[in-house]
């Protein structure tokens, strides 16, 4: 049997540099910050960092602007920065991925400056260019009616050349053209050699099935028939050429023997997301699905929603489809519910609305997390059971573009009418992407000790940190940064159950209980979760040759007077070295 790849058994930390630690006080979290706290990293059990964009950028988009490849953002640091950490990283034993951005750059990258200069330079082509088109009465408009992610038209004109460029993000992130072979080959050279040769260990991929788009650029279905643009994914996601691109780029990093996951979203399928992952075709090693973490989030637009309005059965479904991908194929998959795109998983899916119920709900979901197979990741103060920020924050306290333009756009469709801004406010409080962003809580100390009390921190740390702290959860047993810590090191013990045990679904239509188990060759674990306030009653499936199941892990205590019933969510696991049947 050939060996099983590093990246299968990896435990993936997420570092978002502007808010993990700030170093020098400008309040702005950096690399040199990132280096200090390795020490904690590493005792979280993790053994490979994930670092979001530190490139150069203008931060229309935190970093997913790229300016410049092969440059630091000067406030996280240097380059000379960038290697020391990197250099620490291995020194360890960790090992460290970057982010890689290349479905669009800034428009100050120098390729795009050139590129919009004029319609004869010769890196015009490397961004998608098109005239417009005119109505009957004259009026301009673009080319198709395809929406940005950030709401408004993914076409934005530019008055210098006459011509659109597309942009599937903010305006100042033009879609690069991957058709064009020229283009490809300096984006494998400045966004991922160059950091190769630098010694990173691979990269998580920036929206990596949005490089080919649909050669049509036909006008998308209309959904909204007040608006003039549309959601428009079936046309730029998994593009007719995506496969072809990222086999040739697959060639560059099988030299470096690089890791690779893809964000995948819009791809519901075990085939689709075969396609990108299976190991014979050799394109991505995994994907990030979507499915989990927009539970609950518009169609339309992401939040034209109302919070929680999802059900722990859909949420069962698609964990089932995501583990059954490594059984249906050679592919594998990637286990996580934060990152710095979604609020926290406790607000989203536990309770935040007691201090014991958001630590006994915060372990619950480690459990979950911990028990499927595939590559874990874990975000950073998910650890520590950081929530959302408190409902009484005003906009002004989002900074992020996507919320920003969300609630500018409904006061501009309603005339500011106070219950629809009101309905877009209590979507953000739920599921914008700020609350994932707000300074790691590090101490009780002001401003969370994540930069000095006199310092201004780039974003308000949320009002209760002095309560959820890493400090205060350091040397506490019972805390759930000691209970994460424990369920790291339980996978890795059992990895041939948790890591790489088949999964099987229990309780597929419950709406308050979800139960599942893991086999391995040799043994077998039963999961079971209570995702309520109330008391749940279970069920443990028979453990073959009669044995019974051993209590492994619970979140709560003296678990022994509540046999088979979960007080409010309460998760166990329990261990047999039977198959189950
Ligand atoms: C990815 C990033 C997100 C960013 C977008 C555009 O989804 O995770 O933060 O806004 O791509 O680059
Ligand atoms: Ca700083």
């Amino acid at each position: 049997m050939s060996p099983i790849p590093w990246w299968k058994n990896a435990i993936v930390y997420q570092i978002y540099p502007a808010s993990f630690k700030d170093s020098n006080n400008d309040g702005v979290g950096d690399i040199p910050g990132i280096i200090s706290e390795l020490d904690y990293i590493q005792s979280l059990g993790v053994t490979t960092i994930w670092l979001c964009p530190m490139y150069d950028s203008p931060q229309h988009d935190m970093g997913y602007d790229i300016s410049d490849y092969q440059a630091v953002y000067p406030p996280y640091g240097t380059m000379e920065d960038m290697q020391v950490l990197i250099d620490a990283c291995h020194q360890r034993g960790l090992r460290i991925i970057l982010d890689l951005v290349v479905n669009h750059t800034s428009d100050l990258h120098e390729w795009f400056k050139a590129s919009r200069s004029s319609k004869t330079d010769p890196k015009r082509d490397w961004y998608i260019w098109r005239p417009a088109k005119y109505s009957d009465d004259g009026t301009r408009q673009p080319p198709n009616n395809w929406r940005s992610h950030f709401g408004g038209s993914a076409w934005e004109w530019d008055e210098t050349t006459q011509e659109y460029y597309l942009h599937l993000f903010a305006t100042q992130q033009p879609d690069l053209n991957w058709e064009n072979s020229e283009t490809r080959q300096a984006i494998y050279a400045s966004a991922m050699e160059f950091w190769l040769q630098k010694g990173v260990d691979g990269f998580r991929v920036d929206t990596v099935n949005m490089y080919s788009k649909h050669p049509s650029y036909a006008d998308a279905p209309i959904l909204d028939p007040s608006s003039d643009t549309q959601v428009a994914h079936s046309l730029f996601c998994n593009g007719p050429r995506i496969h072809e691109y990222l086999r040739e780029m697959n060639e560059i990093l099988s030299k470096y023997d690089a890791m690779t996951v893809g964000e995948c979203p819009n791809t519901h399928t075990i085939e689709g997301v075969l396609n990108y992952v299976s190991a014979a075709k050799k394109q991505l090693n995994m994907v990030f699905e979507f499915d989990v973490v927009e539970l609950g989030v518009g169609t339309d637009y992401k939040y034209s929603t109302t919070p929680r309005d999802w059900a722990l059965p859909q949420m069962k479904a698609v964990l089932k489809r995501s583990q059954a991908l490594m059984n249906a194929g050679d592919g594998w998959t990637t286990v996580f519910m934060e990152n710095h795109d979604q609020a926290r998983s406790i607000s989203r899916f536990g309770s935040d609305r007691s201090p014991e119920l958001r630590e006994t709900s915060g372990k619950m979901l480690a459990m979950l997390q911990c028990g499927l197979s595939g590559t874990q990741f874990i975000y950073q103060g998910q650890e520590i059971g950081m929530v959302n920020a408190p409902a009484q924050w005003p906009i002004s306290e989002y900074k992020d573009v996507e919320s920003t333009n969300y609630h500018e756009m409904i006061r501009q469709k309603t005339n500011g009418e106070p219950e629809a801004l009101q309905k877009a406010m209590k979507a953000l409080q739920h599921l914008a992407r700020d609350h994932g962003r707000l300074p790691m809580q590090w101490s009780a100390q002001a401003n969370a000790g994540f930069t000095a009390a006199t310092a201004k921190p780039w974003m308000r740390p949320n009002d209760n940190y002095a309560e959820i702290n890493v400090e205060r959860q350091r040397e506490d047993k019972s805390s759930v940064l000691s209970f994460w810590k424990r369920m790291l090191q339980l996978r890795k013990d059992h990895a041939d159950l948790f890591i790489h045990g088949t999964f099987g679904l229990l309780t597929e239509q419950h709406e308050q209980l979800f139960a599942y188990t893991k086999t391995s060759h040799s043994s077998s674990a039963f999961v079971v979760l209570n995702f309520s306030e109330e008391e749940q009653k279970f069920e443990r499936p028979a453990a073959m040759g009669g044995r019974d199941w051993e209590l492994l892990v619970s979140n709560l205590d003296d678990v022994g007077g509540s046999k088979d019933v979960l007080r409010a969510f309460e998760g166990r696991i329990y261990l047999s070295n039977q198959l189950c049947n």
